[in-house]
């Protein structure tokens, strides 16, 4: 059995995991993007799977109140376009992608709007021409693998350092979009150099770091969602030195 089989058999349906409807962790306070969501009685439509507030909480509320770049692929009803306006607050730019033209109506002074079609590579070397900066890039568009790894590939490497690009609705184990988000994760591990230094005063491990592992900082999964993060600055390698002067006999 490969690894992957093993990893995904092994825990799909294990009885490690405690009784679903058993003991309950701390209730989550809700996020002001649930608030806003919750609060939305009428008005522009946004429609959200309700644990996706908490992922993009974790992810984008240290970009909150600062100017930042946001897109969203998939505007459908404009409700989400408000939300993040909303939350991001007034120093935000918000952009928007979609293919359906009826959604340039939900532009506005701090919303622009492009009509595109999100698998279209030629449509995203334009808006790049447009769009020079971009901190978060929501993928809530047409779902479709092809489209998803397209976009990726496109904006990914626009992103500003220190960006987030979240994508949704990845469902399904077999679902091709994940499955090329664990090949680009599996780059984190990647171990180019080491050096050893053996005198027990500073005996560290050091290991050059990649283009990618400078570039990236983490690959994050959620049901349904994807996320990474790129580093606010590069680095060229990785550290792992001792503190301490007391040492077990075993070990190296
Ligand atoms: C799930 S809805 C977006 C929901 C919205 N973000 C919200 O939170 O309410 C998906 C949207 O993606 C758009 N879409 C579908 N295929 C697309 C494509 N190839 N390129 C760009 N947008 C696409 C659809 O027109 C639709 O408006």
């Amino acid at each position: 059995m490969n690894s992957f089989r093993r990893g995904y058999s092994n825990w799909r349906r294990s009885k490690l995991w405690p009784c679903r409807s058993g003991t309950k962790g701390p209730q989550a306070e809700q996020s002001d993007l649930e608030k806003f969501f919750e609060a939305r009685k009428e008005g522009h439509g946004i429609w959200k799977w309700k644990h996706y507030f908490d992922i993009y909480d974790r992810h984008f509320s240290r970009f909150r109140g600062r100017e930042v770049h946001i897109l969203e692929i998939g505007i459908y009803s404009g409700g989400s376009l408000e939300m993040w306006r909303e939350y991001f607050g007034p120093k935000a730019r918000i952009y928007g992608v979609d293919i359906e033209p009826a959604c340039k109506a939900y532009e506005d002074g701090s919303i622009k709007v492009f009509i595109g079609d999100q698998a279209d590579r030629g449509f995203w070397r334009q808006f790049k021409k447009d769009v020079p900066e971009l901190d978060i890039v929501i993928d809530d568009g047409g779902h479709q693998s092809e489209q998803q790894i397209a976009t990726f590939e496109e904006l990914l490497p626009h992103l500003r350092a220190g960006g987030v690009y979240l994508c949704e609705d990845l469902h399904f184990a077999h679902n091709r979009f994940a499955a090329y988000i664990y090949g680009f994760a599996s780059n984190l591990n990647a171990s180019q150099r080491w050096e050893r230094n053996f005198d027990n005063q500073d005996r560290r491990l050091v290991c050059t770091a990649t283009a990618f592992q400078s570039a990236v900082r983490s690959v994050h999964l959620y049901p349904f969602v994807a996320v990474v993060e790129k580093r606010d600055t590069p680095i060229d390698e990785f550290l792992s030195p001792k503190r301490g002067t007391i040492w077990a006999p075993f070990g190296r």
